[in-house]
């Protein structure tokens, strides 16, 4: 629940989020796709909304998250945008959105704040994509960074591993926050490393951290909506601390309905538009005299 009524809640930027680090005070986001989703977490208390590429798995239905396009993410960016007024909202760049040239990077990132209400970008990728995102910033797109396990690279990667865990991929991943931190990341999100890795990063870095599977000691906390609500069967990952399991509670609604229909139960007359006794007679008889 939201310790702050609705109606006195700011709109959550950048800088409260750097504030929030500067404090100590943990950030929380969550995924969200549509409006009524953005809706329920914006009314908790949530602070970001990313509209992340999971989409294609968790609601899209794809194997992985390589074939979401832009006009799938503005479509679903501006649904969560007409839910959520109060969090920070972060439009995730789907692949091949930013990686084939920096002109289309910008003109792509731009596409989010124009046509989709989003507040920032969200891309994946460390050295490689630097110079990228300090030309995105510097036409003053707020960039959230992404390092780690990520998915757009599942191939190069060889799956969804954990990464980082030998000295010398720590090493390369503390390197990398550096390095995006520098390039102009206002927050960077962890994915799927050691907690130790993460705490260091955590420290280091000016710019808050968002960790998803990267344990306790980022400045923030990220899940998957659909993962975190029990929408999502297809597996769950390690990480992941599921609050319900709507999956289930669907199933027995939608059964319920079937069994309901068929029994002759729904619709029951409180589900139902009558029509006056005189009407209806007078309709009767207009039928009988057309017959005649
Ligand atoms: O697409 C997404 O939902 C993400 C989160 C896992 C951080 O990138």
């Amino acid at each position: 629940m939201s310790a702050t009524p609705l109606n006195q809640r700011k709109k959550v930027t950048t800088q409260t989020l750097r504030a929030r680090k500067e404090r100590g005070e943990p950030i929380t986001m969550l995924t969200a796709y549509d409006y009524p989703t953005a809706l329920a977490i914006d009314r908790a208390g949530v602070d970001a909304i990313l509209v992340g590429d999971s989409l294609g798995m968790v609601v899209l239905g794809y194997e992985n998250t390589l074939p979401v396009t832009m006009e799938d993410m503005l479509h679903h960016c501006k649904a969560v945008a007409r839910g959520a007024k109060t969090a920070h909202l972060i439009g995730d760049m789907p692949f091949m959105s930013y990686q084939v040239s920096t002109l289309e990077a910008v003109r792509n990132a731009g596409r989010f704040l124009q046509e989709a209400g989003m507040d920032a970008v969200k891309l994946e990728g460390g050295r490689d994509v630097a110079s990228t995102i300090e030309t995105i910033v510097a036409a003053g797109i707020p960039v959230m960074g992404h390092i780690g396990l990520t998915p757009q690279s599942v191939h190069k990667l060889g799956g969804y591993k954990t990464q980082g865990k030998s000295a010398a991929a720590a090493k390369r991943l503390i390197e990398d926050a550096h390095i995006l931190e520098e390039a102009g990341c206002y927050a960077i999100v962890l994915e799927a490393i050691p907690d130790r890795v993460a705490e260091l990063i955590s420290h280091r870095l000016h710019i808050p951290t968002i960790g998803i599977g990267a344990g306790a000691g980022c400045d923030g906390q990220v899940l998957v909506t659909h993962d975190l609500l029990g929408l999502f069967d297809r597996f769950t990952p390690k990480f992941v601390k599921k609050y319900a399991n709507l999956h289930a509670e669907m199933n027995r609604a939608f059964a319920e309905y079937v069994a309901d229909v068929q029994a002759h139960q729904f619709p029951a007359p409180e589900h139902t538009h009558s029509m006056d006794d005189e009407e209806f007679r007078e309709l009767l008889e207009q039928l009988e005299v057309e017959r005649v």
